[in-house]
């Protein structure tokens, strides 16, 4: 949608559009790094041309207004800088007023309310991080409107901060990270023990990245994201009984073996074998691409779907489904599901010629077997958040 369309819509609910602004803040895929960043390991992601939208003006009230197009059964959702309690019925907008909440955390305050609205391009439920795209990009438009001094990587940490204690998800930093810190053509290979990255140029000579939407969805996704945290949690406990170590991704793959009998259950055995592997993979395969060695990143790539499938457990029927077609495919070079998992997305890397007939391959497969149909995006590398 144009800029000018935005602004249109923007008059249409609130009235007027006097004073507001537009604002524009990626999705993020994970290319490798899956469930590493709460345990103190690396990831691999990128930020999206696709994401969030926003049209915001400053009151001179307390009063704070919410409108989604994507949501636009529900309305204008009105609450205040007074009330930043996380409720039901606020709805879509706990995300935002969390982050609100979270600057206030910080002593940072609003001084008046604002009226916001949203336009996403991230498919719903997809594990693209809609939702810390609009934290993103709440934050961005509070440092705009009311002068905060915050940098794109404490907006990051302001998102995470907001989705674990106002919205009640254990995330890591990863997906803020992603959003906050996007480079056009660049991923982001960030150590989450540290916070320190570097971009690496994304030069994909000859191929793609084709996302897949299982249109699976992610049922009790939240609850068993915080049981797979707490399984590590215990692992890495009974680990630093016999090791010094701080967190799992310390530990290469070798010195995992030598000491995981310390871990008794053997549940958790595996999902501490999966961070681990996991954290090694994702160092091979950011190397791999740094030496254009495509085809090596693409079987680290089906390497930690085999992981997150076998050791970890967060794939499921229907995404294996996918993977696995995908796989099949001509002019694939690696497929894996990407982001929490339990339904959502897979990201695949296909050669030019063959991205027509892997869509099409992979979504016949995909129908015949689940009944289910995927949609398929060939996505490029954008940005981080801005002001249009
Ligand atoms: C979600 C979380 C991230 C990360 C991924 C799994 O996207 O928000 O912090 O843990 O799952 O890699």
């Amino acid at each position: 949608m144009e800029k000018q369309e935005l602004l249109d819509k923007f008059k249409d609910v609130f009235g007027d559009n006097d004073g507001a602004q537009v604002y524009f803040s990626p999705g993020r895929v994970n290319l490798i790094g899956e469930h590493t960043d709460y345990n103190g390991g690396h990831v691999f992601p990128c930020a999206l041309t696709i994401g969030t939208y926003g049209v915001a003006r400053k009151r001179e009230d307390n009063k704070l207004r919410f409108y989604s197009l994507n949501f636009e059964e529900k309305g204008i959702i009105e609450s205040s800088i007074e009330d930043l309690v996380c409720t039901k019925e606020a709805d879509w907008t706990n995300y935002p007023k969390g982050v609100m909440w979270a600057f206030g955390e910080r002593g940072m305050k609003m001084t008046s309310g604002l009226d916001l609205m949203l336009y996403g391009t991230i498919p719903n439920g997809s594990g693209l991080s809609s939702s810390a795209s609009v934290e993103v990009l709440t934050g961005f438009v509070l440092r705009e409107f009311y002068g905060f001094d915050v940098s794109n990587e404490d907006l990051a940490k302001i998102g995470q901060y907001s989705e674990n204690h106002f919205n009640g998800v254990n995330c890591g930093i990863m997906d803020q990270f992603a959003i906050a810190m996007g480079k056009k053509n660049h991923a982001i290979f960030l150590d989450t023990a540290t916070l320190k990255y570097e971009y690496i140029p994304i030069r994909l000579e000859g191929a793609k990245l084709v996302i897949t939407c299982s249109n699976k969805k992610r049922g009790l996704a939240d609850s068993k994201y915080n049981e797979r945290r707490s399984e590590c949690e215990t692992a890495l406990a009974q680990l630093q009984q016999v090791i010094g170590i701080e967190t799992l991704g310390d530990l290469t793959e070798e010195m995992f073996d030598t000491y995981q009998s310390a871990i008794t259950d053997e549940v958790n055995r595996k999902r501490a074998k999966h961070a681990v592997s996991e954290n090694q993979r994702t160092i091979r395969a950011t190397r791999a691409l740094q030496e254009n060695n495509l085809e090596l990143f693409g079987q680290l790539m089906n390497e930690s779907h085999r992981s997150l499938s076998e050791d970890y457990e967060v794939t499921g029927e229907e995404m294996d489904i996918l993977v696995e077609a995908s796989w099949k495919q001509e002019g694939v070079i690696g497929s894996r599901i990407t982001g929490a998992g339990f339904g959502g997305c897979t990201v695949s890397l296909v050669k030019d010629d063959f991205v027509e007939s892997f869509m099409q391959r992979v979504g016949r497969e995909y129908r015949e077997k689940t009944g289910l149909t995927a949609d398929f995006y060939a996505v490029e590398i954008g940005g981080g958040p801005e002001k249009l």
